[in-house]
C-alpha cells in the first residue's frame, strides 16, 4: 500500500503528510491560485495578498463513503482523538500527522431543540435547534478552530502564538496555551472592548494580555504586524488551519441530525471566519458526494456592525466566482473612515469593522445561497432572555442568529416549516453585565449600560424581587409571584 490509509483509526492515521501533495495551502482566488506547503507559515498569498485555503487531494486520501462511518468513534471515546468532537472527524481536515493533533476534549456540543425559542421565532414546534457551542472547554466555538490551529502549531515546531480577539479567540488559546504548555500566549485586546467573562479568563490562564488603547480592528492590525515582525504564530482566523476545525460544527450538527441536512444554517457574523468554515465544510462535503444538498447559510450582523449587511445586501456584492467588486469594498471602507464610523453594539464579540475572511465569506453565500441581515441591539438582548428561558442560555452576539430567524421568518423568507439550526457561539457566562443589566430592578443601571445602545425596555426580564429580611414578608413574596 503506497497511500496511508485513513480508515484504520487504530492507527490514528491522519495522513502521514510531510511535504507531500496531499494537502497543501491555496490563495482561494482562482485567477491567482497560488500553493503552498502545509509546513509554511501563512495567513495570505503571498502573490496577491488574498486568503489562504487549506485544500486536500481527496482523490488519493481516500475518504470515508458515509458520514455514518464516523459513528463507529463513539465506541472509543477513552481514546482522546475520538473524544474530541473535531479529531473524530479527522478524515475530513487531514492536513496533520497524528502524532501532531492536540486536543483538550472540544466538541462536546448539543444540538438542542427548542420550543420556547421555536414560538418565539414564529417557526413550528419541532423545527428550531440550538447548537450549543458555549459548551466547549473555554465556552466558546473557538475551541474547534483552536485544537486545529494547535496541532499546525504544534507540527510545525512554533513557541509562541498570539491573536487580537473580542475575547473569546483570547480565552481560548489562553486555555490551550495553559492547558497544553506547548505554547506562550499573547493577546492583543481593545482596552474596555471585551466582556469580563472572557478577560478574567486570559488573565486566570496567564496569557501576557496587551491591551491597546482602541478597537478589536486596531488590535488586529497591530497583531499581525507583531506576529510577522517577531515570528510569532498567529491564530486568528486569518490562519487557514483554525477553520478547519470549525468546519466540524457543521459536521456534529448533522451527526445530530442523523446526517440529514437541514434547510438552514444561521450564525452570528464578526469576523466570519464561522461562515466561512461552514460554507467550506458544505462545498467539500458535496465534492465528496457525502451530503445530496447544502444547507442555506444566514449571516446575522449586528445593526452597529454591520459591514457584511451593507456590503451585501445595500451594494449588492457578491463573490462572483472568484472576482469579487473590490472598488466597491474599497469605497466602502473609506466611506466609513471618512465619517469616522466605528462599530457599536452591546454584543461586543461581534463588534468588528473590516471583517478579515470578508471574500472567503462571499464565497460561503454563493455556495450556501446565503442572505445577510442586521439585528438591533434591542433584537439581540430580547432574543438572548428568549433562548435563556427556553434553552440553556448564550452570550449576546449568539443570540444575533435567534433575532435574524425572527426577522426572516417575518419576512417569509424562512418558511416556519423548515428546519432550523441557529449557532449559539458562546456560554451565557461571558458577558454577565449585559445579562444583569437587562434583568435589573434598577433604571439607573438599565440605562448606564443598555440605554446609551438603543434598548429601551426589557419585554423579558425576570426581575429579582426585593423584599426586607422578614420571613412573613419573604412568604408573601413567594406566594404573590409564583
Ligand atoms: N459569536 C461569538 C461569541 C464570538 O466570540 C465571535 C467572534 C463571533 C460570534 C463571530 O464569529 O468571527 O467567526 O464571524 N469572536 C472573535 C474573537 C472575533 O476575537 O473572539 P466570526
Amino acid at each position: 500500500m503506497d497511500r496511508p490509509s485513513l480508515l484504520d483509526g487504530r492507527t490514528r492515521a491522519i495522513a502521514v503528510l510531510t511535504k507531500t501533495d496531499l494537502a497543501f495551502q491555496q490563495c482561494i482566488f482562482p485567477g491567482c491560485g497560488a500553493t503552498y506547503g502545509v509546513d509554511e507559515v501563512r495567513v495570505a498569498c503571498e502573490s496577491c495578498g488574498g486568503l489562504l485555503d487549506v485544500v486536500y487531494d481527496w482523490d488519493h486520501l481516500r475518504p470515508p463513503e458515509s458520514l455514518r462511518f464516523f459513528e463507529s468513534r463513539w465506541a472509543r471515546r477513552n481514546d482522546p482523538v475520538c473524544f474530541s468532537g473535531v479529531w473524530r472527524f479527522r478524515e475530513l481536515l487531514p492536513f496533520a500527522p497524528a502524532d501532531s493533533v492536540v486536543t483538550v476534549g472540544e466538541g462536546q456540543t448539543l444540538l438542542h431543540p427548542s420550543e420556547g425559542v421555536a414560538r418565539y421565532t414564529g417557526m413550528r414546534p419541532g423545527r428550531l435547534f440550538l447548537q450549543y457551542e458555549g459548551m466547549n472547554p473555554s465556552g466558546s466555538f473557538k475551541d474547534n478552530g483552536m485544537s486545529a490551529a494547535f496541532t499546525h502549531a504544534r507540527y510545525i515546531g512554533a513557541r509562541i502564538a498570539a491573536c487580537a480577539s473580542t475575547g473569546n479567540t483570547s480565552a481560548s488559546l489562553a486555555l490551550y496555551c495553559s492547558v497544553t504548555g506547548l505554547l506562550r500566549a499573547i493577546i492583543f485586546v481593545g482596552s474596555g472592548k471585551i466582556a469580563f467573562g472572557k478577560l478574567s479568563q486570559a488573565l486566570d490562564y496567564g496569557a501576557l494580555t496587551i491591551q491597546i488603547a482602541g478597537d478589536f480592528d486596531d488590535a488586529m492590525q497591530r497583531v499581525r504586524e507583531v506576529s510577522r515582525q517577531l515570528g510569532i504564530y498567529l491564530v486568528n482566523s486569518v490562519n487557514p488551519f483554525r477553520l478547519e476545525g470549525q468546519k466540524t460544527i457543521m459536521y456534529r450538527v448533522l451527526e445530530a441530525l442523523g446526517w440529514e441536512v437541514p434547510d438552514w444554517i444561521v450564525v452570528p457574523g464578526g469576523n466570519l471566519g464561522n461562515a466561512s468554515a461552514f460554507g467550506k465544510a458544505f462545498a467539500e462535503l458535496r465534492q465528496l458526494g457525502l451530503v445530496d444538498r447544502v444547507p442555506r447559510l444566514a449571516i446575522i450582523n449586528a445593526q452597529g456592525a454591520n459591514t457584511l449587511y451593507q456590503l451585501v445586501e445595500k451594494r449588492g456584492v457578491r463573490w462572483n466566482g472568484g472576482h469579487p467588486p473590490q472598488e466597491t469594498i474599497d469605497q466602502f471602507y473609506a466611506e466609513m473612515d471618512r465619517q469616522h464610523r466605528r462599530a457599536d453594539t452591546i454584543a461586543s464579540a461581534i463588534e468588528i469593522n473590516r471583517p478579515v475572511n470578508l471574500h472567503k465569506c462571499l464565497r460561503a453565500l454563493e455556495v450556501c445561497d446565503g442572505v445577510v441581515r442586521q439585528v438591533s441591539d434591542q433584537e439581540i438582548l430580547d432574543a438572548k432572555a428568549r433562548v435563556g428561558a427556553g434553552g440553556m442560555g448564550c452570550e449576546p452576539a449568539s443570540a444575533a442568529s435567534v433575532a435574524g430567524v425572527k426577522r426572516l421568518v417575518e419576512e417569509g423568507v424562512i418558511s416556519p416549516d423548515e428546519r432550523v439550526v441557529c449557532i449559539l457561539t458562546g456560554h451565557q457566562l461571558k458577558d454577565p453585565t449585559a445579562t444583569v443589566a437587562y434583568h435589573t430592578t434598577d433604571q439607573e443601571h438599565f440605562n448606564r449600560v443598555l440605554g446609551s445602545r438603543g434598548v429601551k425596555r426589557a419585554e423579558f426580564a425576570n426581575r429579582a424581587v426585593e423584599v426586607s429580611n422578614n420571613l412573613d414578608e419573604i412568604i408573601r413574596a413567594i406566594q404573590l409571584y409564583s
